[in-house]
């Protein structure tokens, strides 16, 4: 069955295939996407009711999103639902090879995805899927709807939305949308509280501490780790820094969540003194230059810089390669060791791409199960409404949120209470006091 649908993947040219680093990988890219889906019942569920219901039937969808057995898992539901997909990645370093052949061999979807490919060929892939003129695209960094704007508006009559998976995204699309620029519907997937409080603080917490220690084998415990950011997914780090015994330190612009970090028992100052403190620094702000020339003067020889922020512009790498008398790259797969006039040397993670992607395997299965639960249901939301969103960002409807957490703690075995309906009136009502 399989090699018949690889034979017919493969007549139907490169559209059809896509372009992936080698085809002979899909078995075990088909193995770890079926381990991925062990761990994601909720999305399986949703799977078996969209190949009976087929409510995406009909569409066309360009997805640029991560190349993982997680996405893999999510893209094979969107083709139950009846639609056709094709993926591109939305990181250069973040492809799994494997996984990528396995959707292409074993799933007859088109990918566009080459572990390390280069910028020119990130853009043409990312062409080739607006090519197979998507009328719903999934996005994780904005960068279809970004390139639909710029270059190919005759996609968007056609468009009826896009699905926003990061932070940084939804920034850049509410930034658009204030400015009167956006002309399709967005729904900010990462804003669903199913999403971010769980993907961006439990799995980016984990897999960001599992992308350093992969990276270096370096020992956490009695260390001194530098967070950047103490958003969703800086507290997810910083929790699991502390948890495998580091000193954590916390770099904040933000009042409030610094507080929120002081009171967390986390030792708060400016990156200006933490620079020359830390012994791991992770930047996870969505911000530009967090670790700058002055921080980099001032870091102890050994400093080990790493980025789980969506960009690869947290860390200032133009000006620390210039300051740098010389650039050892890969001393450790992924571990550029950047030697500096005055002898020391500062080592940077995954080229200051996401680290938890470059050095490590991304978010745990577990908790993309609830991300993609999410993506599939307002796929689904967007798809069947009678009348087209209007042109600005969305949130997820709260009911999608209730049906995620409701499945996911079933497959759990989590049980909880439920109002009784005089607690349900009283919750409801002004009048009742002491
Ligand atoms: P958030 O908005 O909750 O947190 C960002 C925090 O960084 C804010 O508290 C902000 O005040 C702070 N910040 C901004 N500029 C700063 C600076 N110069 N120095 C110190 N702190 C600064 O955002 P969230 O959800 O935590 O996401 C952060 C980044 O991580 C985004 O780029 C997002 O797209 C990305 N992300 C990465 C994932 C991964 O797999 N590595 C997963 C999910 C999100």
């Amino acid at each position: 069955m399989a090699a018949r649908r690889a034979g017919a993947a493969r007549r139907g040219g490169a559209a059809r295939v896509g372009d992936v680093a080698d085809l002979r990988l899909a078995d075990a890219g088909q193995a770890r996407i079926d381990w991925a889906e062990r761990d994601m019942p909720v999305l399986r569920a949703i799977r078996e009711r969209f190949a009976r219901e087929r409510p995406l039937a009909g569409l066309r969808l360009g997805a640029c999103m991560h190349v993982t057995t997680e996405t893999a898992n999510l893209v094979r539901t969107l083709k139950a639902g009846g639609a056709r997909v094709a993926l591109c990645a939305s990181n250069p370093l973040s492809t799994q090879d494997d996984a990528a052949a396995a959707l292409v061999r074993h799933h007859g979807i088109p990918v566009f995805a080459r572990r390390g490919e280069d910028t020119a060929t990130f853009y043409r892939h990312l062409h080739a899927v607006l090519d197979t003129k998507p009328t719903m695209t999934f996005d994780d960094g904005a960068d279809l709807v970004s390139t639909i704007h710029r270059e190919r508006t005759d996609l968007v009559p056609e468009l009826l939305a896009s699905l926003e998976e990061t932070t940084t995204g939804v920034l850049r699309l509410r930034a658009m949308a204030k400015d009167g620029a956006l002309r399709i519907p967005v729904i900010a997937v990462n804003d669903a509280d199913t999403k971010h409080l769980f993907d961006n603080r439990y799995g980016t917490g984990q897999s960001t501490l599992d992308g350093i220690i992969r990276a270096t084998n370096g020992l956490i415990a009695g260390r001194t780790v530098v967070v950047a950011g103490y958003g969703w997914c800086g507290r997810g780090f910083a929790m699991r820094a502390r948890g495998m015994g580091a000193h954590v330190v916390v770099t904040e612009v933000d009042a409030v969540k610094a507080i929120e970090a002081v009171m967390d028992g986390f030792q708060v100052m400016p990156m200006d003194r933490a620079a020359a403190a830390g012994d791991f620094f992770c930047t996870l702000t969505g911000d530009i230059d967090v670790l700058a020339r002055r921080h980099f003067e001032r870091m102890k020889d050994g400093a080990i810089l790493s980025n789980s922020g969506h960009f690869d512009v947290e860390i200032d790498l133009k000006t620390l390669e210039k300051m740098a008398k010389r650039v050892d790259r890969d001393l450790r797969p992924l571990v550029d060791g950047y030697r500096m006039r005055d002898g020391r040397t500062i080592y940077v993670l995954g080229q200051g791409r996401l680290v938890n992607l470059a050095c490590a395997e991304g978010h745990p299965a577990s908790v993309m199960d609830m991300s993609f639960a999410a993506q599939a249901l307002a796929a689904e939301w967007a798809a069947t409404r009678r009348h087209r969103l209007a042109p600005t960002v969305h949130r997820v409807p709260e009911a999608i949120d209730r049906t995620v957490a409701t499945l996911k703690l079933r497959s759990m075995g989590v049980r909880i209470d439920r109002l009784t309906p005089a607690q349900e009136k009283y919750l409801a009502s002004w009048k009742e006091g002491t």
